[in-house]
């Protein structure tokens, strides 16, 4: 049995972090860029909460909970392997939360139908999912939702990708109606922390990394996988002969040493070389491979280490869950509160 060392949460009046993923897959390279580093970086200065949430995953996965409930362990893995610390950062599963679902059925009151059909990343992602007309209602109120999830961690920051911006955005009305109408800030709002990287395309070099695209990097990918994506790589498609002058923008070997190869100044050399021509795509393609096993390598490492023992990541799961339900209860209790509803005694 290992110990398990869980945050603190008495000590500190440090800005409150709360972002969260949909565990539907393990996480890859393009979460790492975005969103996984800032995390570690942040945990120190910061009161963190991540919540696993599998009850938004179901939104759009209602048909298959098996790969929803697998995956709460895999990207619990993947936090921890990236060096997120269970003694700094407080992880969490949404579905044992209680108060959130309970947040989320009084905040639907405080927005209406047409709102969240306006919402512009609700409408990409029925897009992209072929929804059609068969939209699930979860699905379609899960902002909401994350404005529960948000709202009931008091959070100060929410660090998410660009596309999560809008939900911020229709988080902090629901709190602002909700403070008009009662007169006070019982509710705290929030600001979106977007990373500067952008989004890493895939190694297709199609505009996002994604897992269901194919064109992913697990963190926990295996030299072999990693050596098969790099050396499918997207290049420049001009770039025949080795003699002849190649195109940087745009060319994947380039896009991913520009995020991940710490030696910014021989990449600069190399795209040089590259434009000049001379330069073949080979050379540059295990550059990126062996930046990427630097990486990886101990991240999966950690992550296999970590897999030998569930039931420590359970019970850090346990830990941090029980910690938020208190949280949560709080804020719901304060709603309840200024909103003025029914308690036994009221009248
Ligand atoms: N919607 C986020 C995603 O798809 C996951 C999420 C759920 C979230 N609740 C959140 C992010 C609260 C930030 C804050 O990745």
């Amino acid at each position: 049995m290992t110990a398990v060392m869980t945050a603190n949460t008495q000590t500190n009046k440090r800005p409150v972090i709360l972002t969260g993923d949909r565990p539907t897959g393990p996480l890859h390279l393009g979460h790492y860029i975005g969103s996984l580093k800032t995390r570690v970086q942040l945990q120190d200065t910061h009161e963190q909460y991540l919540l696993l949430a599998d009850t938004q995953a179901m939104t759009d996965n209602a048909h298959d909970p098996d790969k929803v409930r697998r995956n709460v362990l895999e990207v619990a893995l993947d936090y921890l392997a990236v060096g997120i610390d269970p003694s700094k950062t407080t992880i969490t599963v949404q579905s044992y939360l209680p108060a959130l679902a309970e947040l989320t059925l009084m905040y639907l009151n405080f927005v209406t139908v047409s709102r969240l059909e306006r919402n512009p990343t609700i409408k990409e992602e029925i897009q992209a999912r072929g929804f059609g007309r068969d939209i699930p209602a979860g699905f379609m109120c899960y902002p909401a939702a994350q404005a529960a999830d948000i709202t009931a961690f008091k959070a100060d920051i929410v660090p998410v990708g660009e596309d999560q911006a809008p939900l911020i955005e229709q988080t902090n009305e629901i709190a602002r109606r909700i403070n008009h109408q009662v007169g006070r800030d019982v509710l705290k709002e929030c600001q979106a922390l977007i990373p500067k990287f952008g989004r890493l395309p895939g190694v297709d070099g199609k505009a996002k990394m994604s897992k269901s695209q194919g064109n992913a990097i697990a963190l926990g990918a295996s030299p072999e996988q990693i050596k098969a994506a790099v050396h499918s790589m997207y290049t420049d498609p001009d770039h025949l002969k080795v003699s002849d002058p190649g195109k940087v923008e745009g060319n994947m070997v380039f896009t991913y040493l520009d995020a991940f190869d710490p030696n910014t100044e021989e990449v600069e050399e190399l795209k040089a070389h590259y434009r000049r021509g001379g330069l073949g795509d080979m050379v540059l393609k295990r550059r990126v491979e062996s930046v990427l096993n630097e990486l990886l390598g101990p991240i999966r490492e950690r992550r296999e280490q970590l897999a030998k023992d569930p039931d420590y990541v359970f019970d850090l799961l346990r830990e941090g869950t029980n910690r938020a339900r208190a949280i949560t209860q709080q804020t719901l209790d304060e709603v309840r509160e200024a909103l003025g509803m029914f308690s036994f005694g009221s009248r």
